[in-house]
């Protein structure tokens, strides 16, 4: 339960994001908090519950003030946003010009000024709750899309703190973001940051190249020098890659817990005991790919290739920006396939693809990814992808396998996975079938490698690194002169 007596006003560590990492529920009469969805407080939260320091983001309500509070031992301090700022700031900007453009317009971005002037607006909004909230020198850990003019305003506002900045989605290669009307001032708010992070080297690269092109701004390796100007003080910026990661430690501790175990298995029995369970866990997002996995997966079955009485996939969507018109178009297109290929079925038994349009508690999940033979991670672009992280933490016995898109982040470290084009129907069917029918050698021997990778590469590793890069570069500016 919420705890309303914290100390405020004098943070040494500040994590700014769109989203806290709870929001209200809004079926339960007693409006209580829950996770909040996405794989950005997957990973935060951990590391904000190892960590004193406060937490500056949004509830998910509209037209609601909140007083700081305190959860799970993490300070929260919330940012109230308007309806009207949900519609613009929110659903607009953040969600259907940003989102489309930096996922390489899977979808066609939307550009509205008075989306625009609504963005300006609210992160001006969170960088003076930071002004307020941080103490003197203290660290500033600004996060995602939604926020990215938020380093240069907090620069303005106090010069004394440390600024990181990290984008957990793609950064758009030049061509693509050079779309946007507003890029330039884009990238002077994210050069107000000390240090800019980014999920792969290439989208370090592509930001670096975009201030080169708009701003003009000279580059070295992953310095870049910003000259002194109207728009901000002249410093040095690093941006660099650093693959964000899960919470492997407690994945594996409830990978081992009998009760999820147990679990696990009445999974498996509720979906007919199948030789085969295959499982997709996304936020329902166009850019997740479900609708080509279960292209794929529905020409397997009528072609005979794969066999009804054998395999089950359980796809899991969590509801995602729902009054979105792109999210109602992706969820229809799937609700729609779903029921094409379990009625293409003859026998009332069969159902191959058992849909569930919830989100779970983390025990349940865990529950899932240990029920699962094959996870089909297939998205069309995404920074990361969690999920695959996640799958393989949780097989602790060294089975199962990964089928994964190489457009993700994570396929630059799951090199053990099947790797697939999601684009290219016939060889995301051939993935498949192979993660299918891969013999349990290869299986073992390929799970093994990518459990050690997530063994070493974890969520608080991440952080640290970050972190201690950060505080290198403000307490040693000459260090990352280039000469
Ligand atoms: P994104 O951030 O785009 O949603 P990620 O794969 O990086 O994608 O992170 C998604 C996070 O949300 C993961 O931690 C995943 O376990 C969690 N998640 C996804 N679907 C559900 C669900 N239906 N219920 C609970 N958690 C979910
Ligand atoms: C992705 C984004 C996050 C976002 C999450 C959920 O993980 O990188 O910034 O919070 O999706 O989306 P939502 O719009 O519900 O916050």
């Amino acid at each position: 339960e919420p705890s309303t007596e914290i100390p405020y006003g004098d943070s040494d560590f500040v994590v700014v994001a769109n989203r806290l990492p709870v929001d209200r529920d809004p079926d339960d009469e007693n409006r209580g908090w829950r996770t909040s969805p996405g794989g950005l407080v997957t990973a935060v939260a951990p590391v904000m519950k190892a960590q004193e320091g406060a937490w500056i983001g949004w509830t998910g309500v509209a037209d609601e003030d909140f007083e700081p509070f305190t959860i799970d031992g993490m300070h929260l301090s919330p940012v109230t946003l308007t309806s009207e700022d949900v519609l613009r700031y929110y659903e607009g900007f953040s969600n259907a010009t940003l989102w489309p453009l930096y996922h390489d317009v899977i979808v066609p971005p939307e550009y509205h000024r008075t989306w625009w002037d609504a963005y300006v607006r609210v992160n001006e909004r969170f960088a003076a709750k930071v002004a307020e909230v941080a103490a003197q020198s203290a660290t500033v850990w600004v996060h995602d899309y939604q926020l990215q003019l938020v380093p240069q305003m907090v620069r303005r506002l106090r010069p004394d703190l440390a600024i990181g900045f990290f984008n957990h989605i793609p950064f758009p290669p030049y061509e693509l973001f050079a779309q946007l009307p507003w890029r330039d001032e884009i990238l002077r708010g994210l050069l107000g940051a000390d240090l800019i992070g980014f999920q792969r080297p290439a989208d370090a690269a592509n930001f670096r190249r975009a201030v080169r092109g708009r701003l003009g701004y000279a580059t070295k390796g992953s310095t870049v020098s910003v000259p002194p100007g109207d728009f901000l003080p002249a410093h040095l910026v690093r941006a660099e890659p650093f693959p964000i990661s899960i919470d492997t430690p407690y994945l594996e501790e409830l990978a081992r817990d009998p009760k999820i175990l147990e679990r696990a298995k009445q999974i498996r029995e509720e979906v007919g005991n199948p030789r085969v369970v295959m499982l997709g866990v996304d936020r329902m997002d166009y850019t997740k790919g479900i609708r080509h996995r279960l292209k794929a997966f529905g020409e397997l079955l009528a072609e005979g290739r794969l066999d009804v009485e054998d395999v089950v996939l359980i796809q899991i969507a969590t509801p995602s920006r729902e009054r979105l018109e792109q999210y109602k178009i992706i969820r229809h297109d799937v609700e729609l396939a779903v029921g094409r290929i379990n009625g293409e079925q003859v026998d009332v038994g069969s159902i191959p693809v058992r849909y569930l349009h919830h989100s779970y508690p983390r025990d349940e999940m865990t529950a899932f990814f240990l029920a699962a033979d094959v996870m089909l991670v297939t998205a069309l672009r995404d920074g990361m992808n969690l999920v695959a992280k996640e799958y393989v933490a949780c097989r602790r016995r060294d089975d199962g396998a990964l089928v994964l898109s190489e457009f993700t982040g994570a396929a630059e470290q799951l090199k053990g996975a099947v790797m697939v084009n999601p684009h290219d129907i016939a060889d995301l069917k051939a993935g498949i079938l192979e993660a299918v029918q891969m013999d349990e050698r290869t299986r073992t021997r390929r799970m093994k490698q990518m459990r050690k990778r997530v063994a070493t590469d974890t969520v608080s590793r991440w952080s640290k690194n970050f972190l201690a890069e950060l505080e290198h570069i403000k307490d040693n500016p000459e260090s990352i002169v280039p000469e």
